[in-house]
């Protein structure tokens, strides 16, 4: 039986349309209807409600209620709406030029029921736009010290034991074709973070202060204790700071067509 995850605000705050989800930035134009799933805190969601200016609409979707109040207390426009429902089960009689989904599908078990949910608010001839990780092939330079890369493999094995794909991004563009989809295109959107650049003592600290949200459900699964996991962060907090050259995250980007 799958669990939920619930993802850290802090991470999710920090996040932009510009810098975060570029490629569906590219894609908005004024006057479009924008579904935002898996929205969390609406980080990304004002960027697109911006982007699609006053005669656009946006609706942002998360599961997690506590997020939707979160962003339903905070991001405030006329064009906005923040709905709470699940991507796979929730129904409207709306059909939106773009439905998107940016690191969303990593935490669904079964992604192409949830794609067809997507499809199918989607209007004929309009986009889905899914921005994913692969997990497998994120990486950091030079390698990090063996406690980190034992609760990191712990994670891995917790993700498969719920189902989730440790390469969604890569089995992504086979999705969209399997679901009908056309004109599929995959843009790899690697996530590079090198020491010297300005945002890198922020962005290196993804795994840090991921690993206080997974302490308590990795714990429970058995794949690790928390302990073990408490020192490995310790140790990881520390080796970033001084020895971290490189964060590789490896994210596509896979744009289909709804048939017309
Ligand atoms: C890692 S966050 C990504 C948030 C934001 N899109 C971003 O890129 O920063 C994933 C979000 O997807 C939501 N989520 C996961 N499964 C979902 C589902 N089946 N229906 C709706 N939301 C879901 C989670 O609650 C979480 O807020």
């Amino acid at each position: 039986m799958s669990e939920s995850h619930r993802s850290s605000t802090q991470i999710l705050n920090r996040r932009t349309l510009e810098h975060d989800h570029r490629v569906l930035g590219e894609m908005l134009r004024p006057g479009m209807s924008v579904l935002d799933c898996g929205c969390g805190t609406g980080a990304i969601t004002i960027g697109i409600a911006r982007a699609v200016g006053t005669t656009g609409r946006v609706v942002g979707l998360d599961r997690d209620e506590m997020l939707i109040e979160q962003a339903r207390s905070e991001l405030s426009r006329k064009n906005l709406q923040f709905v709470a429902g699940d991507i796979s089960l929730w129904q409207s009689v709306e059909q939106f030029d773009i439905v998107t989904a940016a690191r969303t599908l990593q935490w669904i078990a079964r992604p192409e029921d949830a794609l067809r949910h997507m499809a199918a608010v989607c209007r004929r001839g309009g986009w889905l736009v899914v921005l994913d990780y692969s997990h497998r092939r994120n990486g950091c330079e030079p390698e990090p010290p063996q406690e980190f890369m034992r609760v990191y493999d712990a994670f891995l094995r917790w993700r498969e034991a719920n189902g989730w794909d440790n390469e969604m991004a890569d089995h992504l563009p086979d999705l969209f074709e399997e679901i009908g989809l056309e004109e599929i295109r995959a843009i790899d959107q690697d996530e590079i973070s090198i020491r010297g650049e300005p945002d890198f003592a922020i962005r290196s600290r993804l795994w840090v202060d991921s690993l206080d949200n997974l302490a308590e459900p990795l714990a429970a699964s058995r794949f690790c204790e928390e302990t073990e996991l408490r020192q490995a962060q310790r140790v990881y907090a520390e080796w970033v700071e001084t020895t971290l050259e490189r964060q590789i995250l490896a994210l596509k980007a896979v744009v289909g067509r709804v048939p017309g």
